[in-house]
């Protein structure tokens, strides 16, 4: 059996919250993936630019797959999958005994041990089971999920405000760990890739967003920023792996949200197919200056007509350029 039909609750899901996450797009993408996928010519997935895993483990429920690579730069993200990978019972102990201890507290206790939890993650001298419970207890309980780490590296977000915030959600972290059990973790930059890329591959790129204003821009820490130059040999990569025979599908937000003008992944792209799909997430918080928000999707194949997808989304806003 080739396709696997329809994704059900069953299905594993991202166990952070992570920004720039997919997982509300999904059935937009899903009528982007290339259709080698559900033929069987495609056999492997890349996803060097992982996160929190929204596109893995959709295409790891929809395909059979022999071979499935992962890469991210994060070391501290990529040491809670290896944790899932090999350690699933003991992290998920460790996290209900956390969750317990956090829903009873009060509003006290709860600043304490965020704090404490914070202090420890960032003094990286725990086990691996203990280091990924802490990544984990702090996604879940800081401030909107963010991950943001000062200049030396350690996490700076501050605590957030949940009742009963989710920490162990004991089914779906068994469920990340079967599907990772045929999953290969690589700790670093994208081009790691390279490797892994051949006639048989799919790979899906979700670098960070290009700042959608000057503002996002100047706000960033330098060494979160994904800047235009890394944007154009992120390119170089997409186009070699073409060459290579992969069929490439990318991701990022639109720049034309701001700028109708600004046609800088027209441009860079110019060669491939790009699509704007209209994303749910807002861009300004006046009310008055919010438009559609567009994601852009960027494909080295065309992608199916309207009609034969079924659907309208992304091949009917599809434009070659
Ligand atoms: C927009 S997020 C990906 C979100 C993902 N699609 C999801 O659903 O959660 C971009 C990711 O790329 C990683 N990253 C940034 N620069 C990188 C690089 N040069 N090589 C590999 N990963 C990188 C970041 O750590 C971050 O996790």
């Amino acid at each position: 059996m080739i396709s696997k039909t329809t994704a059900t609750d069953l299905t594993a899901r991202p166990y952070v919250k992570w920004a720039g996450g997919k997982s509300q797009l999904l059935p937009q993408f899903q009528l982007c993936y290339p259709p080698e996928l559900a033929s069987g010519q495609i056999t492997r997935y890349v996803e060097p630019f992982v996160g929190s895993g929204a596109v893995l483990f959709d295409v790891a429920s929809r395909f059979a797959l022999s071979d499935l690579i992962v890469i991210d730069r994060n070391p501290r993200l990529m040491l809670t999958y290896e944790v899932i990978q090999s350690d699933v019972e003991a992290l998920i102990a460790r996290l209900e005994a956390l969750q317990a201890q956090y829903w009873a507290a009060d509003q006290e206790v709860r600043h304490a041990l965020y704090y404490e939890m914070r202090e420890a993650y960032n003094r990286r001298q725990a086990s691996d089971v203990e280091q990924a419970a802490q990544f984990i207890f702090l996604n879940r309980t800081c401030f909107n999920g963010l991950y943001r780490v000062n200049r030396r590296g350690n996490f700076n977000v501050p605590m957030g405000r949940y009742r009963r915030p989710r920490i162990a959600d004991a089914d779906n972290l068994r469920r990340v760990h079967e599907v990772l059990q045929q999953v290969t973790l690589r700790v670093g930059d994208y081009r790691l890739a390279t490797d892994f890329i051949d006639a048989r591959t799919f790979v899906y790129c979700d670098p960070p967003y290009r700042p959608l204003t000057r503002t996002a821009s100047f706000t960033a820490y330098s060494d979160e920023l994904f800047t235009d130059q890394n944007q154009t040999e992120l390119a170089a990569f997409a186009r070699a792996s073409s060459r290579a025979g992969a069929r490439v599908m990318l991701s990022n937000s639109d720049p034309r949200n701001i700028d109708p003008a600004d046609d800088f992944f027209d441009r860079l792209y110019h060669d491939f197919t790009i699509s704007r799909l209209p994303a749910r997430r807002s861009i300004n918080s006046r009310s008055d200056r919010r438009g559609p928000v567009h994601e852009l999707v960027i494909t080295s194949y065309p992608l199916a007509s309207a009609e034969s997808a079924g659907e309208k989304q992304c091949a009917s806003e599809a434009s070659r350029s």
